[in-house]
């Protein structure tokens, strides 16, 4: 169903409630990674040059609502907004305070401090929405949570649409899910089948070519009968990973396994590394990335594809030396000139980390929301889009 959009919207002189995610990562009141800040900023610019008041809105952490705690303040959110947007950034912290002329940005402190947002209290969305003549949902990494700042809010306000961070995302993954340019393959890593169950299911019955690595592959491999020595793997899903290969069979679809991997003793940095066939794994040693066969296996299938989903790493990226099979991967799909979207904070981390990002078709900025969307499930704040149309 089609979305208003912010960039078919009338903002001259008016104010506008832009909820955004900015829930980056933080150690000691510093911000580690500004990339979500960073993807929001142009739609505050864009509002600002349109000639509107900005008020911006966003959750930061999982506070305990209706308590002001230093920890989870904006404030670093705050300071590296106004360097990015060059003018000051106000933090406030109470509702009536939130107020901006045109040309001016306010950012209200963080939305779950105040009681009743996470149950989607309707007063508090009421009161939200009212803040302003129109209210932009730009939180993507926050569409899966129907709080009262994003569902509740959109559902209220007098005017709703989709901030153009939002609308990108929306239609990467429309490109992957709806329309796909074939053959369109997923690499679904991760460590545990239990976090992307609904999504092997789901993505199965739309993909062509499904490739699996990490943590979840050793439950796959276990289920096709190979030892799998120490690795992490799921036992009780066995028979839910023999359903899907079973499925993917009946079906004619690609769902190759690991021909060879990277076994060590234990999941450390400095490990000895060795590359064993499948069938050769050691009692006393785990599986720790994918070996060269596998990686020549699974890019000859990526360059076939036109279009590519990938979420979950193939291997213990972070940890030397077992990032090789990433890295290929990484590589293979930022050479293809199949349209790639990458979503998942740990594959997402990786492709930044290769420096690998911009050859990339698309890097989502939702973890959770970018999931449950290959999970084939309706995120509530589009569903609320989708009905304010
Ligand atoms: C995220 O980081 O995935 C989003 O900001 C949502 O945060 P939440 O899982 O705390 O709702």
């Amino acid at each position: 169903m089609p979305i208003k959009l912010m960039k078919d919207c009338d903002l001259a002189g008016k104010t506008v409630v832009i909820r955004q995610d900015l829930n980056v990562p933080m150690k000691d009141g510093a911000i580690t990674n500004d990339k979500r800040i960073r993807a929001a900023a142009p739609t505050i610019i864009q509002a600002l040059d349109k000639g509107a008041g900005v008020i911006v809105l966003s959750h930061l952490g999982r506070p305990t609502e209706g308590q002001y705690e230093e920890a989870f303040s904006l404030k670093p959110v705050a300071e590296r907004l106004s360097t990015l947007l060059k003018r000051p950034v106000a933090l406030v912290k109470t509702l009536e305070e939130a107020k901006a002329a045109p040309g001016e940005c306010v950012l209200l402190e963080n939305i779950r401090f105040c009681k009743g947002e996470k149950k989607n209290d309707p007063d508090l969305a009421q009161r939200l929405a009212d803040l302003g003549d129109v209210y932009v949902m730009d939180a993507f990494g926050a569409a899966h949570r129907a709080h009262s700042s994003t569902e509740g809010a959109i559902r209220k306000a007098k005017v709703a649409c989709a901030g153009p961070l939002m609308a990108a995302e929306l239609d990467a993954f429309a490109k992957v899910l709806d329309a796909p340019a074939r053959p369109l393959a997923a690499v679904i890593g991760g460590s545990k089948v239990s976090t992307k169950l609904g999504l092997l299911e789901n993505l199965l019955a739309k993909v062509d070519i499904l490739i699996i690595g990490g943590g979840i592959a050793n439950t796959f491999l276990a289920a096709a009968g190979h030892a799998v020595g120490t690795s992490l793997q799921e036992a009780d899903l066995i028979p839910e990973a023999r359903k899907i290969m079973d499925e993917a069979k009946r079906l004619n679809k690609s769902l190759p396994l690991p021909l060879d991997v990277v076994v060590a003793k234990e999941l450390a940095p400095g490990q000895h590394p060795t590359i064993c066939g499948i069938d050769a794994v050691p009692a006393d040693a785990m599986i720790l990335d994918i070996g060269p066969k596998t990686v020549a296996l699974y890019t000859d299938l990526l360059n076939t594809a036109k279009t590519v989903v990938w979420n979950g790493p193939v291997g213990a990226f972070e940890t030397d030396p077992f990032g090789a099979g990433t890295k290929a991967l990484a590589q293979a799909l930022a050479a293809s000139k199949a349209f790639v979207v990458v979503g998942g904070g740990d594959s997402v981390a990786a492709v930044e980390g290769y420096g690998l990002a911009d050859a990339m078709g698309y890097i989502s900025t939702g973890g959770g929301a970018s999931l449950e969307l290959l999970e084939g499930k309706v995120l509530p704040s589009v569903a609320a889009l989708e009905a304010r149309g």
